[in-house]
């Protein structure tokens, strides 16, 4: 039996060493441990022993066992040690392999200009206010002193909404002025960007749907000076340190007096060039101070208060800025062409 066991060891060693799985090391473990096992069937075989020899075999087979399950453990650790070793070499990342470039997009020109703008207005103490695409008639009219028969209203062909009662699509951001003023609270310092909608042709100058940059300022004592002194810093900001500004008389029917504004041209300086079509001057805004019906409607004592408002299209600014000659390339979303900015 002392031989039988003996020989258990060192097949036991044997087939250790030559097992390469965790999956074969545990068919190994029941061959030599299990309950039909090698080992067992000796150890079934004890009563058959003299009492002198049992205790020596015992211990024999306890030893024998002890050490099968020693070297299985330590051959189980080797077998996990060398799938990891294996893992870690097979999902390695060959950091020299050519990359996959990422596309990254970044601001349309529009937005580019919006927020040019806006950081302008904010860095002069103007808050942002909005308000809503989808209008009442009377904030973009009635309000703003456009009655129902004035022929303002033709000239901004308008998207109308049926079926909601007296609604439209705004056509310019103005309506936001009044929104603003209703609310009640004096001082106003606002700019409005915003979407507006005219049912215009498609063209190299017109969309039915651009954006507006409105302006409004309410307090005690506003005069046309502020409206100026703010607005020639606005262009100068815009365009560049040395841009002049001039005023020319206009009407709109909801300031008085009205004025159009209109900047020396960046491109050139004023001599005349592609950009001002050889004026030397661009046309940025119409402005003017706020009429006092139009404060008066808005609950607003226009004899202790004024104002001054002004209202600019914003794609036509991105169209000089960027020397875009066709306004419909701001919309189509070619990246070949966005990509230029
Ligand atoms: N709302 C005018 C337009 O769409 C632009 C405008 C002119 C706005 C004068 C103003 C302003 O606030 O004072 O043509």
């Amino acid at each position: 039996m002392k031989e039988k066991l003996e020989q258990i060891r060192s097949m036991a060693a044997e087939k250790l060493s030559a097992v390469d799985s965790l999956k074969g090391l545990e068919e190994l473990r029941v061959e030599l441990l299990g309950k039909k096992g090698a080992l067992t069937q000796i150890l079934k075989g004890m009563g058959s022993l003299s009492a002198e020899e049992r205790p020596v075999i015992g211990q024999l087979a306890n030893e024998v066992r002890g050490f099968i399950e020693g070297e299985m453990e330590n051959k189980k650790n080797a077998l996990l040690a060398d799938e990891q070793a294996r893992k870690l070499k097979e999902e390695t990342i060959d950091v020299t392999m050519p990359g996959k470039v990422r596309q990254l997009g970044h601001r349309h020109p529009m937005t580019l200009v919006i927020d040019n703008i806006k950081d302008i207005f904010i860095g002069m103490g103007y808050e942002i206010a909005e308000g809503p695409e989808v209008e009442k008639a009377y904030y973009n009219f009635e309000a703003l002193n456009i009655p129902k028969d004035h022929p303002a209203r033709d000239e901004q062909d308008t998207f109308y909404v049926d079926g909601i009662g007296d609604f439209l699509l705004r056509t310019q951001t103005s309506s936001v002025q009044v929104r603003v003023m209703e609310k009640g609270k004096l001082p106003i310092k606002v700019v409005v960007p915003g979407r507006v909608y005219r049912s215009d042709e498609v063209d190299a100058t017109h969309s039915p749907v651009f954006h507006q940059l409105e302006g409004l300022v309410v307090d005690k004592g506003i005069t046309m000076g502020d409206l100026k002194g703010a607005l020639a810093v606005f262009a100068k900001e815009l365009f560049g340190e040395n841009t002049k500004v001039r005023f020319r008389p206009h009407h709109f029917p909801f300031t008085e007096p009205s004025a159009e504004m209109d900047a020396s041209c960046f491109a050139c300086g004023g001599k005349g060039c592609r950009v001002c079509k050889d004026s030397g001057w661009i046309e940025v805004l119409g402005c003017g101070m706020v009429h006092p019906k139009v404060l008066e409607m808005s609950g607003i004592d226009s004899k202790v208060y004024s104002g001054f408002a002004f209202g600019m299209g914003l794609e036509r600014v991105a169209m000089q800025k960027f020397g875009i000659t066709d306004l419909r390339l701001l919309y189509e979303n070619d990246v070949k062409f966005l990509k230029q900015f």
